[in-house]
Protein backbone atom coordinates (compact mmCIF):
# COMPACT_ATOMS: atom_id res chain seq x y z
CA UNK A 1 0.00 0.00 0.00
CA UNK A 2 1.29 3.38 -0.87
CA UNK A 3 0.61 6.64 1.32
CA UNK A 4 2.05 9.73 1.68
CA UNK A 5 3.73 9.13 5.59
CA UNK A 6 7.19 9.90 4.94
CA UNK A 7 9.06 6.80 5.66
CA UNK A 8 12.89 6.32 6.25
CA UNK A 9 14.64 3.46 4.91
CA UNK A 10 16.65 1.23 7.25
CA UNK A 11 19.09 -0.97 5.89
CA UNK A 12 20.22 -3.52 8.56
CA UNK A 13 16.88 -3.94 10.61
CA UNK A 14 14.32 -6.64 10.46
CA UNK A 15 10.53 -5.61 11.48
CA UNK A 16 8.95 -8.92 12.71
CA UNK A 17 4.76 -8.20 12.09
CA UNK A 18 5.53 -6.32 8.69
CA UNK A 19 6.62 -8.06 5.59
CA UNK A 20 10.53 -7.64 4.48
CA UNK A 21 9.38 -6.82 1.22
CA UNK A 22 7.24 -3.66 2.58
CA UNK A 23 9.68 -2.50 4.54
CA UNK A 24 12.28 -2.58 1.92
CA UNK A 25 9.91 -0.97 -0.34
CA UNK A 26 8.66 1.26 2.19
CA UNK A 27 10.80 1.59 4.73
CA UNK A 28 9.79 2.52 8.60
CA UNK A 29 8.20 5.35 10.07
CA UNK A 30 11.11 6.81 12.23
CA UNK A 31 10.21 8.04 15.77
CA UNK A 32 12.38 10.78 17.28
CA UNK A 33 10.37 11.88 20.02
CA UNK A 34 7.12 11.20 22.55
CA UNK A 35 5.21 13.15 25.56
CA UNK A 36 2.01 11.94 26.66
CA UNK A 37 0.04 10.77 24.32
CA UNK A 38 1.94 12.40 21.34
CA UNK A 39 5.25 11.21 19.10
CA UNK A 40 6.65 12.55 16.65
CA UNK A 41 8.31 11.53 13.31
CA UNK A 42 12.04 12.96 12.15
CA UNK A 43 10.24 15.33 9.85
CA UNK A 44 8.77 16.94 12.64
CA UNK A 45 5.35 14.96 12.52
CA UNK A 46 3.24 14.23 15.16
CA UNK A 47 1.01 11.90 15.69
CA UNK A 48 -1.62 10.52 18.84
CA UNK A 49 -0.14 7.66 19.94
CA UNK A 50 -3.73 5.85 20.09
CA UNK A 51 -2.60 2.22 20.70
CA UNK A 52 -0.18 3.19 23.41
CA UNK A 53 2.47 2.27 21.13
CA UNK A 54 2.05 -1.41 21.36
CA UNK A 55 -0.69 -2.00 24.05
CA UNK A 56 1.91 -0.74 26.86
CA UNK A 57 2.97 2.86 27.09
CA UNK A 58 0.04 3.31 29.84
CA UNK A 59 1.50 6.13 31.54
CA UNK A 60 2.02 8.30 28.09
CA UNK A 61 5.65 9.24 26.52
CA UNK A 62 7.98 11.43 28.04
CA UNK A 63 7.80 10.62 32.24
CA UNK A 64 10.96 11.92 33.65
CA UNK A 65 10.68 10.23 37.10
CA UNK A 66 11.09 6.76 35.21
CA UNK A 67 14.08 7.63 33.39
CA UNK A 68 15.75 9.24 36.75
CA UNK A 69 14.82 6.16 38.50
CA UNK A 70 16.56 3.87 36.09
CA UNK A 71 19.69 6.32 35.71
CA UNK A 72 20.12 6.49 40.22
CA UNK A 73 19.62 2.44 39.68
CA UNK A 74 22.14 2.13 37.44
CA UNK A 75 24.68 4.39 39.06
CA UNK A 76 24.34 1.99 41.86
CA UNK A 77 24.53 -1.53 40.74
CA UNK A 78 24.77 -2.74 37.20
CA UNK A 79 22.73 -6.18 37.77
CA UNK A 80 22.45 -8.98 40.11
CA UNK A 81 21.43 -12.37 39.16
CA UNK A 82 17.88 -13.01 40.27
CA UNK A 83 18.55 -16.67 38.58
CA UNK A 84 21.03 -17.92 41.10
CA UNK A 85 19.60 -16.59 44.29
CA UNK A 86 21.01 -13.21 44.16
CA UNK A 87 18.67 -10.04 44.16
CA UNK A 88 18.34 -6.45 44.61
CA UNK A 89 15.69 -3.62 46.46
CA UNK A 90 13.96 -2.55 43.15
CA UNK A 91 13.13 -6.64 42.43
CA UNK A 92 12.35 -7.38 45.97
CA UNK A 93 9.91 -4.34 46.30
CA UNK A 94 8.49 -4.67 42.94
CA UNK A 95 7.66 -8.16 43.40
CA UNK A 96 5.93 -6.84 46.71
CA UNK A 97 3.73 -4.40 45.15
CA UNK A 98 2.71 -6.64 42.18
CA UNK A 99 1.61 -8.97 44.64
CA UNK A 100 0.21 -6.09 46.63
CA UNK A 101 -2.03 -5.53 43.31
CA UNK A 102 -2.55 -8.90 42.74
CA UNK A 103 -6.73 -11.04 43.78
CA UNK A 104 -5.72 -12.63 46.70
CA UNK A 105 -3.92 -15.94 47.21
CA UNK A 106 -1.32 -15.05 44.24
CA UNK A 107 1.67 -14.58 46.06
CA UNK A 108 4.72 -14.74 44.61
CA UNK A 109 6.45 -13.25 41.11
CA UNK A 110 8.79 -14.99 38.39
CA UNK A 111 10.47 -12.19 36.90
CA UNK A 112 10.93 -12.14 32.54
CA UNK A 113 11.87 -10.08 30.26
CA UNK A 114 8.40 -9.95 28.41
CA UNK A 115 5.28 -11.17 27.32
CA UNK A 116 6.18 -14.49 25.23
CA UNK A 117 9.39 -15.70 28.32
CA UNK A 118 6.11 -14.98 30.74
CA UNK A 119 3.75 -17.37 28.70
CA UNK A 120 6.56 -19.77 28.46
CA UNK A 121 7.02 -19.51 32.09
CA UNK A 122 3.53 -20.82 32.30
CA UNK A 123 3.86 -24.01 30.21
CA UNK A 124 7.19 -24.94 32.28
CA UNK A 125 5.24 -24.24 35.64
CA UNK A 126 2.35 -25.93 34.85
CA UNK A 127 4.46 -28.97 33.80
CA UNK A 128 6.46 -28.80 36.68
CA UNK A 129 3.81 -28.06 39.21
CA UNK A 130 1.85 -31.19 37.99
CA UNK A 131 4.92 -33.35 37.96
CA UNK A 132 5.29 -32.59 41.36
CA UNK A 133 2.23 -33.25 42.46
CA UNK A 134 2.31 -36.81 40.64
CA UNK A 135 0.68 -36.62 37.51
CA UNK A 136 3.07 -36.14 34.92
CA UNK A 137 0.58 -36.61 32.23
CA UNK A 138 -1.11 -33.35 33.12
CA UNK A 139 0.91 -31.35 30.73
CA UNK A 140 -2.11 -30.44 28.04
CA UNK A 141 -3.10 -26.80 27.82
CA UNK A 142 -6.40 -25.29 26.69
CA UNK A 143 -6.53 -22.05 24.80
CA UNK A 144 -8.56 -20.09 22.92
CA UNK A 145 -9.15 -19.88 19.14
CA UNK A 146 -7.44 -16.11 17.97
CA UNK A 147 -5.64 -16.04 21.35
CA UNK A 148 -2.29 -14.57 21.39
CA UNK A 149 0.39 -15.42 24.11
CA UNK A 150 3.86 -14.81 21.91
CA UNK A 151 6.01 -15.80 19.71
CA UNK A 152 8.61 -17.92 20.81
CA UNK A 153 7.97 -21.32 20.47
CA UNK A 154 5.76 -22.41 23.21
CA UNK A 155 3.74 -19.22 22.96
CA UNK A 156 3.26 -19.30 19.63
CA UNK A 157 2.07 -22.83 20.11
CA UNK A 158 -0.55 -21.47 22.78
CA UNK A 159 -1.66 -18.52 20.30
CA UNK A 160 -4.45 -19.53 18.35
CA UNK A 161 -3.80 -16.87 15.26
CA UNK A 162 -3.09 -19.70 12.55
CA UNK A 163 -0.48 -16.95 10.51
CA UNK A 164 1.62 -17.57 13.73
CA UNK A 165 1.95 -21.48 12.89
CA UNK A 166 1.85 -21.14 9.29
CA UNK A 167 5.37 -21.15 8.59
CA UNK A 168 6.65 -22.82 11.48
CA UNK A 169 5.19 -26.14 12.33
CA UNK A 170 5.85 -28.77 13.84
CA UNK A 171 4.09 -26.65 16.91
CA UNK A 172 4.77 -27.39 20.58
CA UNK A 173 2.79 -30.94 21.30
CA UNK A 174 -0.12 -30.72 23.98
CA UNK A 175 -2.09 -27.34 23.04
CA UNK A 176 -5.91 -27.72 23.15
CA UNK A 177 -8.45 -24.90 21.66
CA UNK A 178 -11.97 -24.14 22.97
CA UNK A 179 -13.89 -21.32 20.59
CA UNK A 180 -13.62 -18.12 21.54
CA UNK A 181 -16.10 -15.77 23.32
CA UNK A 182 -16.83 -13.77 20.70
CA UNK A 183 -20.94 -13.61 20.40
CA UNK A 184 -21.26 -11.34 17.14
CA UNK A 185 -19.69 -14.02 15.42
CA UNK A 186 -20.44 -16.85 17.64
CA UNK A 187 -18.11 -20.15 16.33
CA UNK A 188 -21.04 -22.39 17.97
CA UNK A 189 -23.69 -20.28 15.69
CA UNK A 190 -25.50 -19.56 18.68
CA UNK A 191 -27.13 -16.43 20.48
CA UNK A 192 -26.30 -14.75 23.75
CA UNK A 193 -27.68 -14.94 25.83
CA UNK A 194 -30.14 -17.93 25.18
CA UNK A 195 -26.92 -20.25 24.63
CA UNK A 196 -26.17 -19.82 28.23
CA UNK A 197 -22.20 -19.16 27.46
CA UNK A 198 -21.95 -22.60 25.52
CA UNK A 199 -18.48 -21.37 24.79
CA UNK A 200 -18.06 -21.53 28.04
CA UNK A 201 -19.29 -24.97 28.97
CA UNK A 202 -16.93 -26.62 25.86
CA UNK A 203 -14.49 -26.27 28.21
CA UNK A 204 -16.34 -29.20 30.26
CA UNK A 205 -17.06 -31.54 27.13
CA UNK A 206 -13.29 -31.07 25.60
CA UNK A 207 -12.19 -32.06 29.51
CA UNK A 208 -14.48 -35.07 29.27
CA UNK A 209 -13.34 -35.83 25.52
CA UNK A 210 -9.70 -35.85 26.41
CA UNK A 211 -9.83 -36.70 30.01
CA UNK A 212 -9.03 -34.21 33.19
CA UNK A 213 -5.88 -36.14 33.86
CA UNK A 214 -4.18 -35.15 30.94
CA UNK A 215 -4.95 -31.16 30.98
CA UNK A 216 -2.94 -29.03 33.49
CA UNK A 217 -4.44 -25.90 32.43
CA UNK A 218 -6.46 -23.41 30.69
CA UNK A 219 -4.72 -20.37 29.24
CA UNK A 220 -7.23 -17.36 28.55
CA UNK A 221 -6.46 -13.75 27.99
CA UNK A 222 -9.49 -11.82 30.21
CA UNK A 223 -10.44 -9.98 26.80
CA UNK A 224 -8.13 -11.03 23.80
CA UNK A 225 -6.16 -8.17 22.23
CA UNK A 226 -4.36 -8.85 18.85
CA UNK A 227 -7.30 -11.34 18.18
CA UNK A 228 -9.56 -8.23 17.68
CA UNK A 229 -10.17 -7.05 21.55
CA UNK A 230 -13.52 -9.73 22.19
CA UNK A 231 -15.18 -9.06 25.05
CA UNK A 232 -16.59 -12.43 27.01
CA UNK A 233 -20.22 -12.07 28.12
CA UNK A 234 -20.76 -11.78 31.62
CA UNK A 235 -20.58 -14.88 33.76
CA UNK A 236 -17.82 -15.92 31.07
CA UNK A 237 -14.85 -15.96 33.59
CA UNK A 238 -16.82 -17.70 36.70
CA UNK A 239 -17.61 -20.24 34.47
CA UNK A 240 -14.52 -21.27 33.15
CA UNK A 241 -13.01 -20.88 36.68
CA UNK A 242 -15.97 -23.32 38.13
CA UNK A 243 -15.55 -26.08 35.54
CA UNK A 244 -11.27 -25.50 36.43
CA UNK A 245 -11.69 -26.05 39.89
CA UNK A 246 -14.00 -28.98 39.38
CA UNK A 247 -11.76 -31.29 37.06
CA UNK A 248 -8.69 -30.04 39.38
CA UNK A 249 -6.73 -27.99 36.68
CA UNK A 250 -5.00 -24.95 36.82
CA UNK A 251 -6.78 -22.00 35.62
CA UNK A 252 -4.50 -18.65 34.05
CA UNK A 253 -4.82 -15.39 32.24
CA UNK A 254 -2.30 -14.05 30.25
CA UNK A 255 -2.51 -10.19 31.13
CA UNK A 256 -0.15 -8.91 29.06
CA UNK A 257 -2.59 -6.43 27.93
CA UNK A 258 -5.11 -6.21 30.41
CA UNK A 259 -2.79 -5.86 33.36
CA UNK A 260 -2.22 -3.03 34.91
CA UNK A 261 -4.84 -0.94 34.69
CA UNK A 262 -6.20 -1.38 30.99
CA UNK A 263 -9.76 -2.57 32.09
CA UNK A 264 -9.64 -0.49 34.99
CA UNK A 265 -8.29 -2.70 37.61
CA UNK A 266 -4.78 -3.71 38.42
CA UNK A 267 -5.48 -7.05 36.85
CA UNK A 268 -8.22 -7.44 34.04
CA UNK A 269 -9.93 -10.24 35.63
CA UNK A 270 -10.75 -8.66 38.66
CA UNK A 271 -13.03 -7.34 37.12
CA UNK A 272 -15.20 -10.07 37.24
CA UNK A 273 -13.69 -11.01 40.88
CA UNK A 274 -11.82 -14.19 39.37
CA UNK A 275 -9.10 -15.78 41.18
CA UNK A 276 -6.60 -17.35 38.76
CA UNK A 277 -3.85 -19.79 39.76
CA UNK A 278 -1.37 -18.07 37.45
CA UNK A 279 -0.91 -14.80 35.74
CA UNK A 280 1.05 -13.77 33.04
CA UNK A 281 2.26 -9.96 33.11
CA UNK A 282 4.28 -7.79 30.64
CA UNK A 283 3.73 -4.04 28.97
CA UNK A 284 1.64 -1.94 31.40
CA UNK A 285 4.24 -3.12 34.17
CA UNK A 286 6.54 -0.78 32.77
CA UNK A 287 4.19 1.32 30.53
CA UNK A 288 6.91 0.27 27.84
CA UNK A 289 10.21 2.33 29.31
CA UNK A 290 11.97 -1.20 29.44
CA UNK A 291 11.48 -4.71 28.29
CA UNK A 292 10.15 -6.66 31.75
CA UNK A 293 7.77 -9.39 32.30
CA UNK A 294 6.57 -12.08 35.07
CA UNK A 295 4.52 -14.32 36.34
CA UNK A 296 2.20 -14.38 39.33
CA UNK A 297 2.17 -17.72 41.14
CA UNK A 298 -0.93 -18.80 43.95
CA UNK A 299 0.90 -19.46 47.35
CA UNK A 300 -0.18 -23.38 46.42
CA UNK A 301 1.66 -23.74 43.29
CA UNK A 302 4.67 -21.87 44.93
CA UNK A 303 4.61 -24.30 48.37
CA UNK A 304 4.79 -27.39 46.13
CA UNK A 305 8.17 -25.94 44.65
CA UNK A 306 9.02 -25.18 48.29
CA UNK A 307 8.04 -29.09 49.24
CA UNK A 308 10.13 -30.70 46.57
CA UNK A 309 13.11 -30.13 49.35
CA UNK A 310 16.56 -28.83 48.77
CA UNK A 311 17.84 -30.56 46.14
CA UNK A 312 15.39 -29.20 43.55
CA UNK A 313 15.07 -26.08 41.26
CA UNK A 314 13.23 -24.91 38.79
CA UNK A 315 15.94 -24.66 36.12
CA UNK A 316 13.91 -22.06 34.51
CA UNK A 317 14.99 -18.43 34.32
CA UNK A 318 16.72 -15.79 31.99
CA UNK A 319 19.96 -13.74 32.82
CA UNK A 320 17.75 -10.74 32.97
CA UNK A 321 14.72 -11.97 35.30
CA UNK A 322 14.39 -9.08 37.70
CA UNK A 323 17.30 -6.43 36.38
CA UNK A 324 17.74 -3.90 38.59
CA UNK A 325 17.29 -0.80 36.29
CA UNK A 326 14.00 -2.79 34.75
CA UNK A 327 12.45 -2.65 38.20
CA UNK A 328 13.11 0.64 39.11
CA UNK A 329 11.54 1.35 35.60
CA UNK A 330 8.62 -0.15 36.64
CA UNK A 331 8.83 0.98 40.47
CA UNK A 332 8.58 4.51 39.28
CA UNK A 333 6.02 4.00 36.23
CA UNK A 334 4.24 2.20 39.27
CA UNK A 335 4.07 5.27 41.63
CA UNK A 336 3.68 6.85 38.61
CA UNK A 337 -0.05 5.16 38.40
CA UNK A 338 -0.48 5.59 41.88
CA UNK A 339 -0.26 9.63 42.23
CA UNK A 340 -2.23 9.77 39.22
CA UNK A 341 -4.71 7.58 40.24
CA UNK A 342 -4.34 5.40 36.92
CA UNK A 343 -5.74 2.25 37.34
CA UNK A 344 -8.82 2.81 37.70
CA UNK A 345 -8.88 5.83 35.06
CA UNK A 346 -9.89 3.45 32.22
CA UNK A 347 -13.15 2.38 34.39
CA UNK A 348 -13.89 6.08 34.49
CA UNK A 349 -13.32 7.20 30.70
CA UNK A 350 -15.15 3.56 29.24
CA UNK A 351 -18.81 5.17 28.84
CA UNK A 352 -17.46 8.18 27.52
CA UNK A 353 -15.39 6.42 25.24
CA UNK A 354 -18.51 3.87 24.15
CA UNK A 355 -20.78 6.86 23.58
CA UNK A 356 -18.21 8.58 21.48
CA UNK A 357 -17.62 5.58 19.02
CA UNK A 358 -21.32 4.48 18.85
CA UNK A 359 -21.81 7.09 15.96
CA UNK A 360 -19.57 5.60 13.98
CA UNK A 361 -22.17 2.71 12.97
CA UNK A 362 -23.59 5.28 10.77
CA UNK A 363 -21.30 4.91 8.02
CA UNK A 364 -22.77 1.04 7.65
CA UNK A 365 -19.51 -0.45 6.75
CA UNK A 366 -19.12 -0.86 10.86
CA UNK A 367 -20.77 -3.78 12.06
CA UNK A 368 -20.12 -3.59 15.67
CA UNK A 369 -18.00 -1.42 18.35
CA UNK A 370 -16.61 -3.13 21.54
CA UNK A 371 -15.26 -1.14 24.30
CA UNK A 372 -13.95 -2.06 27.66
CA UNK A 373 -11.55 -0.08 30.01
CA UNK A 374 -9.45 2.35 27.66
CA UNK A 375 -9.62 -0.88 24.86
CA UNK A 376 -11.62 -0.61 21.81
CA UNK A 377 -12.67 -2.12 18.71
CA UNK A 378 -14.42 -1.11 16.01
CA UNK A 379 -14.85 -4.08 13.69
CA UNK A 380 -16.15 -4.10 9.86
CA UNK A 381 -18.32 -5.81 7.98
CA UNK A 382 -15.72 -5.86 4.98
CA UNK A 383 -18.22 -7.38 2.12
CA UNK A 384 -20.58 -3.89 2.24
CA UNK A 385 -17.73 -2.06 0.77
CA UNK A 386 -17.01 -2.85 -3.02
CA UNK A 387 -13.16 -3.20 -3.57
CA UNK A 388 -11.81 -2.86 -6.30
CA UNK A 389 -9.23 -6.34 -7.09
CA UNK A 390 -6.01 -5.89 -4.77
CA UNK A 391 -7.34 -3.64 -2.54
CA UNK A 392 -6.38 -4.11 1.12
CA UNK A 393 -9.18 -5.44 3.99
CA UNK A 394 -11.27 -1.95 5.31
CA UNK A 395 -9.61 -2.38 8.51
CA UNK A 396 -6.16 -1.64 7.35
CA UNK A 397 -6.93 0.76 4.83
CA UNK A 398 -8.95 2.81 7.83
CA UNK A 399 -5.49 2.18 9.76
CA UNK A 400 -3.21 3.63 7.02
CA UNK A 401 -6.09 6.95 6.32
CA UNK A 402 -5.99 7.10 10.32
CA UNK A 403 -1.73 7.36 9.78
CA UNK A 404 -2.13 10.10 6.94
CA UNK A 405 -4.52 12.27 9.73
CA UNK A 406 -1.81 11.61 12.52
CA UNK A 407 -3.34 8.71 14.22
CA UNK A 408 -1.48 5.65 15.31
CA UNK A 409 -4.34 2.58 15.34
CA UNK A 410 -3.66 -1.20 14.81
CA UNK A 411 -5.39 -3.11 12.21
CA UNK A 412 -6.14 -6.99 12.85
CA UNK A 413 -8.62 -8.58 10.75
CA UNK A 414 -11.80 -6.74 10.01
CA UNK A 415 -10.81 -4.59 13.32
CA UNK A 416 -9.38 -1.03 13.97
CA UNK A 417 -8.12 -1.27 17.13
CA UNK A 418 -8.15 1.71 19.81
CA UNK A 419 -5.95 1.55 23.16
CA UNK A 420 -4.45 4.84 24.43
CA UNK A 421 -2.09 5.97 26.81
CA UNK A 422 -4.06 5.71 30.41
CA UNK A 423 -3.49 9.36 30.36
CA UNK A 424 -5.30 10.54 27.66
CA UNK A 425 -8.11 13.36 28.25
CA UNK A 426 -11.30 13.56 27.30
CA UNK A 427 -10.24 15.91 24.67
CA UNK A 428 -8.11 14.07 23.24
CA UNK A 429 -10.18 10.96 23.03
CA UNK A 430 -12.58 12.72 20.95
CA UNK A 431 -9.50 13.85 18.67
CA UNK A 432 -9.33 10.47 18.51
CA UNK A 433 -12.60 9.39 17.62
CA UNK A 434 -13.38 12.16 15.18
CA UNK A 435 -9.83 10.88 13.26
CA UNK A 436 -11.06 7.46 13.10
CA UNK A 437 -15.11 9.14 11.60
CA UNK A 438 -12.81 10.88 9.20
CA UNK A 439 -11.09 8.16 8.15
CA UNK A 440 -13.61 5.89 7.72
CA UNK A 441 -15.22 8.80 5.83
CA UNK A 442 -12.60 8.59 2.99
CA UNK A 443 -11.71 5.37 2.80
CA UNK A 444 -15.78 4.29 1.82
CA UNK A 445 -15.92 7.06 -0.58
CA UNK A 446 -12.59 6.37 -2.13
CA UNK A 447 -13.56 2.69 -2.57
CA UNK A 448 -17.15 3.25 -3.91
CA UNK A 449 -15.45 5.44 -6.50
CA UNK A 450 -12.59 3.07 -7.53
CA UNK A 451 -15.60 0.31 -7.61
CA UNK A 452 -17.72 3.12 -10.04
CA UNK A 453 -14.34 3.48 -11.86
CA UNK A 454 -13.73 -0.54 -12.43
CA UNK A 455 -17.39 -1.10 -13.10
CA UNK A 456 -17.32 1.73 -16.26
CA UNK A 457 -13.71 0.20 -18.00
CA UNK A 458 -15.50 -2.95 -17.59
CA UNK A 459 -18.97 -2.16 -19.22
C1 LIG B 1 -1.82 -11.11 25.38
C2 LIG B 1 -0.38 -11.15 24.99
N1 LIG B 1 0.40 -12.12 25.47
C3 LIG B 1 1.72 -12.19 25.18
C4 LIG B 1 2.30 -11.27 24.34
C5 LIG B 1 3.76 -11.37 24.01
O1 LIG B 1 4.48 -10.43 24.71
P1 LIG B 1 5.94 -10.01 24.22
O2 LIG B 1 5.80 -9.41 22.87
O3 LIG B 1 6.39 -9.04 25.29
O4 LIG B 1 6.78 -11.23 24.20
C6 LIG B 1 1.52 -10.22 23.84
C7 LIG B 1 2.11 -9.21 22.95
O5 LIG B 1 1.45 -8.42 22.33
C8 LIG B 1 0.14 -10.18 24.13
O6 LIG B 1 -0.65 -9.23 23.62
Amino acid sequence: MTDTVHRFAPRHLVCGFVSPYQVMQQGTLRLVKGRGIYVWDQHGRRYIDGLASLWNVAVGHGQPSIARAVARQMNHLAYAPTLLGFSSQPAEELARRIVQLAPRGLTRVLFTSGGSEANESIIRLVRLYWRLKGHPEKFRIVTLNRGYHGSSTGAASLTGLPYFHQYYEPLMEGVLRLPRPHCRRCELQLEHPSCEIACANELEQLIQREGAQTIGAVLIEPVQGVGGVIVPPEGYHQRLREICSRYDILLACDEVITGFGRLGYPFGIQRWRVTPDLISFAKGVTSGYLPLGGVLLSEEIYRTLVQAGPEFSLHHGFTYSGHPAVCAAALANLNLMRRRRLMSRARRLEAYLANLLEPLKRHGVVREIRVIGLMAAVEFESSQVPTASGQWPLAVQVRQACLERGLIVRASGDVVAVCPPLVVKTSELKQIVDTIDRAIEAVVTNAKESARQSTRANG
